[in-house]
């Protein structure tokens, strides 16, 4: 099958949702790989998952291998998961170590990224590499910044400052302190969908009470606002999403500290486009990111926060665990109904799919954000 996403009709979108063959066509999804993943600003995990200076977390993000390591200056670094000897992959699991050591031919690295060592690399001669032969074949970096708590990277090198990418929802979370988010838990999912999947059912409010018929009652949703931030970020908005809603825990948590009284019961979550899904509520964060491995398959990683510090105390040790297993058991029931998905929304019946007014704006606009991007290829 052979796509041309120029030829993909907007006004049609705009009622049916982007064609079911976009969803299903390992080119298509090459282009994405080459183009969205590669030039945009993709969040690849949490900060707080690197605790400790030389933990590595290795990640696939559409055709790139990566790592994030934390440095000895605690700063938190990417790199191509890949040797600059023979591109072998360097780190396939999470760990904890002082040097990095590819398992082909031993050349090391520095937690900086740059070449430590490369055994017997002049043969049968007793020289090693001096300095300035090491200066040229460390890790290749990958542009990276964090913010709140989430690791962006833009692999090209040339997108816009992440400020500007990011300035919009900037001022929507003013008055929410991001420094205060704690990490409660961090969980790994895969899914046999395709990445957009699980974008439009992040950003959709609509199934919410029927999937979720435990978390939420059907009158919680009715107030639900469409947010267009930029060509970049859209998302949704309760204005009393929070206390509309039954609390998670049995006891309450305290929310972000000095939140502004209008926020105290609302909750918003953004899509940030491609693959971060943020979810802001008064007492706590999620954070899903997602990472497209091919057409039909991604991974991601569920990540709560604890909105204030005092959540980490032991007396709410209960609730925190309430609460992550409460927003846990809620992203099983997605990615169940996901996989599903997957089959009926690559049909051609998909084509004639109705979306909503009331309900499916933000999903339209994620569509035509998607088709922008992959014509400006
Ligand atoms: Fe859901």
């Amino acid at each position: 099958m052979k796509i041309d996403v120029t030829h993909i009709d907007s006004e049609d979108t705009q009622i049916h949702g982007l064609p079911s063959a976009v969803f299903k066509d390992s080119e298509i999804f090459q282009q994405e790989s080459e183009t969205i993943l590669r030039k945009g600003w993709v969040s690849i995990a949490s900060a707080q998952q690197l605790k400790n200076v030389g933990d590595i977390l290795p990640v696939r993000m559409g055709d790139a291998s990566l790592i994030a390591i934390r440095s000895e200056d605690q700063k938190i670094s990417v790199f191509h998961n890949v040797c600059r000897h023979k591109a072998a992959p360097i780190i396939d699991k999470p760990c904890r170590v002082r040097t990095l050591s590819c398992p082909y031919h031993r050349w090391a690295y520095k937690l900086d990224g740059s070449l430590r060592s490369a055994p017997k690399f002049f043969g049968n001669s007793d020289r090693e590499l001096t300095e300035e032969e090491k200066s040229d074949k460390g890790l290749i970096e990958v542009r990276s910044v964090v913010w709140w708590d989430t690791i962006f990277v833009n692999i090209s090198g040339d997108a816009e400052p992440f400020e500007d990418f990011i300035k919009p929802l900037d001022q929507i979370l003013e008055g929410y302190d991001s420094n205060d988010l704690h990490r409660i838990s961090s969980t790994e999912y895969e899914s046999k969908s395709n990445w957009k999947l699980a974008v439009d059912n992040f950003l959709d409010g609509y199934h919410v009470p029927f999937v979720h018929s435990q978390a939420v009652r059907l009158n919680s949703v009715m107030n639900q606002e469409d947010l267009f931030l930029s060509d970049n970020i859209i998302g949704l908005k309760l204005p009393s999403g929070a206390s509309d809603k039954p609390a998670k825990t049995d006891k309450p948590l305290p929310t972000f500290k000095h939140l502004n009284k209008d926020n105290i019961g609302t909750q918003q979550w953004f899509g940030i486009f491609p693959n971060t899904l943020l979810f802001v509520d008064p007492v706590w964060v999620q954070l899903i990111i997602v990472r497209p491995e091919a057409y039909d398959f991604y991974t991601e990683t569920l990540t709560i926060y604890a909105a204030n510090p005092d959540t980490m105390s032991p007396e709410y040790d209960k609730q925190r665990e309430t609460l992550s297993n409460v927003l846990n058991h809620v992203n099983e029931q997605d990615i169940e109904l996901l996989d599903k998905l997957q089959i009926t929304r690559t049909s051609p019946e998909a084509d004639k799919g109705i979306l909503v007014q009331a309900w499916d704006q933000v999903n339209v606009k994620f569509h035509q954000i998607w088709l922008e991007k992959m014509k400006q290829q």
